[in-house]
Order: structure tokens, then sequence, then C-alpha cells
């Protein structure tokens, strides 16, 4: 049986390693190296990683982490409220992979979505890579709607 409690900074290096293994085949910055190679000498999985610590930067009572009855980190959802636009955002999500399926993913995003009532949000906005159908499956089942496409373009410098 999981929980959800709030965020420690301790618990920033295992939610970054999560992230790591989580998003191998649905990450921008995999599509950049896949393309055009690694950057500054560092790989996508680095600056996925960093995208966790800048989450937490800007809004550490924005993540929740779900977690086992030993205590072991099994996911974590990070958000951040644009109080002007009554906007909650959820730039990150991930389940760890052998806790997949068993509804982790949905509490995660439930408990955001609560957090954001109570905040007195009006709205809630995720984003997902068209390849990621877990995503696409997740979020139009809790009631969320598609609203828009981005392509994403890079290209290397010379
Ligand atoms: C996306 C993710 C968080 C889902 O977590 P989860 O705990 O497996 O999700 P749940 O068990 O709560 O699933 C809820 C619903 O989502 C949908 N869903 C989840 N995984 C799915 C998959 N692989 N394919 C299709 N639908 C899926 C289903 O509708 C599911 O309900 P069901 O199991 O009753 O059919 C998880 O797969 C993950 O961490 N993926 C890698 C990182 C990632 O893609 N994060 C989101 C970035 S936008």
């Amino acid at each position: 049986m999981q929980s959800i409690r709030p965020y420690r900074t301790a618990d920033l290096p295992i939610l970054q390693e999560l992230t790591a293994a989580a998003f191998d085949g649905v990450s921008i910055d995999q599509g950049l190296e896949r393309e055009f190679g690694p950057t500054s000498g560092r790989d996508w999985r680095w600056r996925k990683m960093r995208h966790i610590a800048d989450d937490a930067a800007r809004d550490p009572a924005g993540i929740l982490v779900m977690q086992t009855v030993d205590g072991e980190i099994v996911g974590f959802i990070s958000t951040w409220c644009d109080h002007e636009a009554g906007i909650g955002h959820i730039p990150n999500l991930v389940v760890a992979e052998g806790f997949r399926r068993t509804g982790c993913g949905r509490q995660l995003i439930e408990a955001a979505l609560d957090r954001f009532r109570e905040l007195g949000m009006s709205h809630a906005r995720i984003e997902t890579l068209v390849q990621n159908t877990a995503g696409h499956g997740l979020y139009e089942s809790l009631g969320f709607r598609e609203i828009a496409r981005q392509i994403h373009f890079g290209m290397k410098l010379s």
C-alpha cells in the first residue's frame, strides 16, 4: 500500500534517478541527443534530472512523493501554481516501473488536483509527448482534454 507525503530536500537525488530511468523513450532531451549527440559533454539524463532540481527550486511544497509502507520512494509529481492566472501546472510525473498500472499515477494526479483546488486554482495543465500513450490514457481518463499539439525543433550550431 502506497501513501503520498510532502517532498523533503533529501528526496531530490532519488526523484532524479527515478526520472532518468522513467523518461527513456518519452523525453524531448533524449530526442535532441538522438539527432545531434550529447551537448557540452552531458547526456539527456543529466538535462532531464536538472528539470527536477528546477521544479524543487521553484516550488518544493508543490512536489508530492509516493512511498511504500517501508518508506521506499516509488513515484512523485511536481507542480506549481500561476496564481494570477489561476492555473495549476504539472511539469513532471513519474511512477517507478514495478509500480505502474496499479493506480499510483492516478492517485498522484488526483492529489495534485486537490492541491490546486485548495490553492484556489480554476484550471490545471499538463503536457505529454505524442508517443507517450500511458500519459494520454491517464490524463484523458482523469478528465483532461487535448487543447494543442506542439512541434519541437533543434539544430546543431557550427
Ligand atoms: C505515465 C505514468 C506516470 C502512469 O503511471 P501509472 O501508475 O502506471 O498509472 P495508473 O496505474 O494510475 O494508470 C491510470 C490509467 O492511465 C492509463 N494508462 C497508464 N499506463 C498506460 C499505458 N502504458 N498504456 C495505456 N494507458 C495507460 C490507463 O487508462 C490507466 O487505467 P487502467 O490501468 O485502469 O487501464 C507512468 O507510466 C510513468 O511514470 N511513465 C514514465 C514517465 C512519464 O511518461 N511521465 C509522464 C510524462 S507526461
